[in-house]
């Protein structure tokens, strides 16, 4: 089941609304399956009811108390931040992971992202722009369109620091909700700017809450 979470989450995610409509009308059909062989992809031989309805569940996207801080950093300060960000989130009851984007594959995040309610993105501004790893992921993630989830955006700049408005930017490009304060600071975080990162994660894990229990999730 994991490798088929995986696949669903990096192959199929973007097809999830016509999924939903096809597996409701195929149950709805007097056919029960002993195996299914999709076109590609693996071959359910045991019980299919399973994948059926765990193609269900992940198509759904219902969103969890989960949060997935994505990252990159040139010197720290933007991978400081994040570690607060996780710190006040998981003090609030969210279940949050930093995430390096130099450490973690973009397959493994997409597949980490399908049940989680928020994606908080970290970027460091290069030439007035994304850092390169943070566009990459961004650009994957503009593919399979993941639905239910908050966005957020973080990062330390010099002298300009567009970064995280290109992030809330592509968040709104994909129609997610979106957190729209921004934490964004000059160069490294000192002790004061800590209070706010805190402040920061206790707000967006109050969004959070609301968003997880206006969509009913039993999950939360
Ligand atoms: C090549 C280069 C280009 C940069 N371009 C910008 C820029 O256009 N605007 C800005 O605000 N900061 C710019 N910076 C400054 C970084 O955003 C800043 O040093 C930041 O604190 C780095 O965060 P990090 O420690 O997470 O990598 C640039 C830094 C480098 C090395």
């Amino acid at each position: 089941m994991p490798h088929a979470r995986k696949y669903f989450a990096n192959i199929l995610l973007l097809y999830a609304p016509l999924i939903i409509k096809l597996i409701d009308k195929f149950k709805s059909m007097p056919v029960t399956p002993s195996m299914i062989c999709p076109d590609h992809g693996i071959i359910f031989r045991k019980n299919p009811s399973e994948i059926l309805n765990a193609y269900r569940e992940w198509s759904e996207q219902k969103p969890k108390r989960k949060a997935l801080v994505i990252y990159d950093t040139m010197w720290h300060s933007t991978e400081k931040m994040a570690y607060a960000i996780v710190d006040a989130l998981t003090s609030n009851d969210v279940d949050a992971t930093p995430m390096h984007l130099k450490k973690w594959n973009r397959s493994d995040i997409i597949t980490e992202a399908l049940d989680a309610g928020a994606i908080i993105i970290g970027s460091p501004t290069l030439n007035n722009g994304l850092f390169p790893t943070v566009s990459d992921f961004l650009t994957y993630m503009k593919g399979l369109k993941p639905q239910n989830k908050i966005g957020a955006a973080f990062g330390s700049y010099g002298w300009s620091g567009e970064a995280p408005k290109i992030v809330l930017e592509s968040f709104r490009n994909l129609k997610l909700k979106i957190f729209e304060e921004t934490a964004s600071f000059k160069f490294s975080p000192g002790a004061a700017k800590k209070d706010f990162l805190i402040e920061f994660g206790k707000k967006f894990a109050q969004k959070l809450l609301e968003e997880c229990s206006e969509t009913k999730n039993p999950g939360v």
